[in-house]
């Protein structure tokens, strides 16, 4: 939604005030919580943090799954990549996050062999490219190692399976990254949506838009090593970062990679990546499935191609897809590359309102215009209330623009909720979610009653949803969605099934 920075700052105050009306006893609550992962997602403390090794120390790694661990959590001790800047910056930030002596005890592993023999540790994290997932993940569950995979799940539905499969043989804990079921943020948007206050939900929006386009010209492209930031290159493309001078002799062939170029930008390729729809949809997708209840979508029609880029990358640059879903709701998505109005996030659009959720950080609620309203809706300032006979929650338009006392607690506990300040810095940001789904994969370890929220089962959802548009995109056709899919003992999968392809959809 294009909206300007009042109405921006008017439906971040309704959802406050909405939220403080109707989730009171709870947001009172949680302003006493002693800490915020358990209090949302109800695990404990940790009695002994878990001796954890993590396989590459790229963006995610470095950025999310090391600076952002729970310290009493989560102690890393072993971490093994195989590009030398790579494995520098892993060292930096270790020193960052534990100081510069306890850092350089964390162990490089040569080999990935290797940190699986390590027998101390008791969790490997996976921040590798998505085709190295499975491989990844398998190999560390049948050596006794608990995993927390970075997402998508894997390069196919047939090799979420295989994961799924192996954590349930072997017991041991798959966890995949999709953050946002440990966002807080996430989840005070969820108990707005659960209280009804939406009215009848028919339609979910969601997108992620970003222009990347300018690099074409940029004269650093492309294997200019950086000199600017040793840890981005100078390219703007995330997804075709320069190549540094000092990984160009990685024997990329012996790890798998056609050559260095594959190994740097696998995102690029289909072999090695799954477009913007493993990238970046898996995300919307999997929060619009929160936002609707974890429902299976009943069918799926997929547009899309590599209509800007044409420097030989394989991935489409524009993707578009409309999902039903069961019950007569439509999920539209967008993710393009050549422009970036709008940014990402989820619009959902109910009979007496719409929230939207802004690029993981601003949450807005608007009210539906009723006979008798005279503001335009992005312009109303919302009171709410329960109507004392059905419990339903009612938006009601005010002319007065004071801060509510709800709104006032409901901010109070939404910063205290939502922000949280990274080990090793002492700036308060918002929490993605990282930081708390590794808190709770580590409780769940050491307490098996506590299941993790996105488990290998949960995240096989979301590569059914997120790999069929690629499924439809590519065979031109529309999707019909099957159950077996979901069965991880079923061989059947979206990527092998042309009899789910509806002809006449
Ligand atoms: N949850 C999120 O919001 C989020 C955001 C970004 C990325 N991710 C996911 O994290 C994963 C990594 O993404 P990234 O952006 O960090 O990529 P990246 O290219 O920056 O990092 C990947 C790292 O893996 C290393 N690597 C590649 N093959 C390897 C092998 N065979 N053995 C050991 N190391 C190997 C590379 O050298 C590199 O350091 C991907 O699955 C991606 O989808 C998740």
């Amino acid at each position: 939604m294009n909206l300007d920075d009042k109405q921006k700052e008017i439906g971040k105050l309704n959802f406050l005030t909405v939220l403080g009306s109707l989730e009171t006893d709870f947001l009172r609550e949680a302003l006493t919580a002693p800490a915020t992962g358990p209090f949302l997602f109800g695990y404990g403390p940790v009695e002994k943090p878990i001796k954890a090794g993590i396989v590459g120390t790229g963006n995610e790694g470095c950025q999310a799954m090391i600076e952002q661990s729970p310290p009493g959590a989560i102690d890393y001790i072993g971490y093994h990549d195989i590009r030398p800047t790579q494995i520098a910056r892993g060292k930096r930030t270790f020193q960052k996050i534990y100081g510069e002596e306890k850092g350089s005890k964390v162990k490089f592993h040569e080999t990935w062999e290797a940190m699986l023999a390590d027998t101390e540790i008791e969790a490997i994290i996976i921040a590798t490219p998505l085709w190295t997932h499975k491989r990844f993940a398998v190999e560390a569950m049948r050596a006794g190692k608990h995993v927390l995979c970075e997402k998508l799940m894997a390069h196919s539905v047939a090799e979420c399976k295989e994961m799924v499969r192996v954590s349930e043989e072997t017991g041991k804990i798959l966890s995949i990254g999709h953050q946002r079921h440990y966002s807080p943020l996430y989840h005070l948007t969820l108990k707005l949506v659960e209280s009804g206050v939406l009215g009848d939900i028919r339609h979910v929006r969601a997108l992620w838009h970003r222009n990347n386009t300018w690099t074409l010209s940029n004269p650093h492209r492309p294997d200019t090593p950086s000199t600017a930031d040793p840890d981005w290159g100078v390219s703007g493309d995330s997804w075709c970062p320069a190549i540094p001078l000092e990984d160009k002799d990685v024997p990329a062939g012996s790890f798998g990679y056609k050559n260095i170029d594959e190994l740097v930008r696998w995102r690029l390729y289909d072999r090695t990546g799954g477009g913007l729809m493993a990238e970046l949809g898996s995300h919307q997708l999997d929060a619009c499935s929160l936002f609707l209840g974890k429902v299976h979508p009943e069918k799926l029609l997929a547009t899309g191609g590599k209509y800007f880029f044409q420097d030989g990358r394989e991935c489409e640059d524009h993707v578009y897809c409309m999902y039903q879903m069961p019950g007569g709701v439509t999920l539209s998505y967008s993710t393009i590359n050549s422009n970036a109005q709008e940014g990402y996030g989820e619009i959902v659009m109910g009979t007496h309102g719409t929230l939207c959720v802004m690029n993981e950080r601003d949450v807005m609620l608007f009210k539906e215009r009723e006979p008798g309203d005279t503001m335009p809706a992005e312009e109303m300032y919302l009171t709410c209330s329960r109507d004392p006979q059905t419990k339903k929650p009612a938006m009601k338009w005010t002319p007065s623009t004071a801060v509510s006392r709800e709104a006032g607690m409901a901010k109070a506990a939404y910063e205290k909720l939502v922000y949280f300040t990274p080990p090793g810095t002492t700036e308060a940001t918002v929490n993605r979610g990282y930081f708390t789904e590794l808190e709770a994969f580590a409780f769940a370890i050491r307490n098996p009653d506590y299941k993790v929220r996105c488990s290998g089962r949960v995240a096989l959802a979301d590569a059914v949803m997120a790999l069929s548009a690629n499924v439809s995109m590519r065979s031109k056709q529309a999707i019909l969605f099957k159950d077996e899919w979901y069965d991880p003992a079923s061989p059947e999968a979206p990527e092998s099934a042309t009899s789910a392809v509806a002809k006449n959809a």
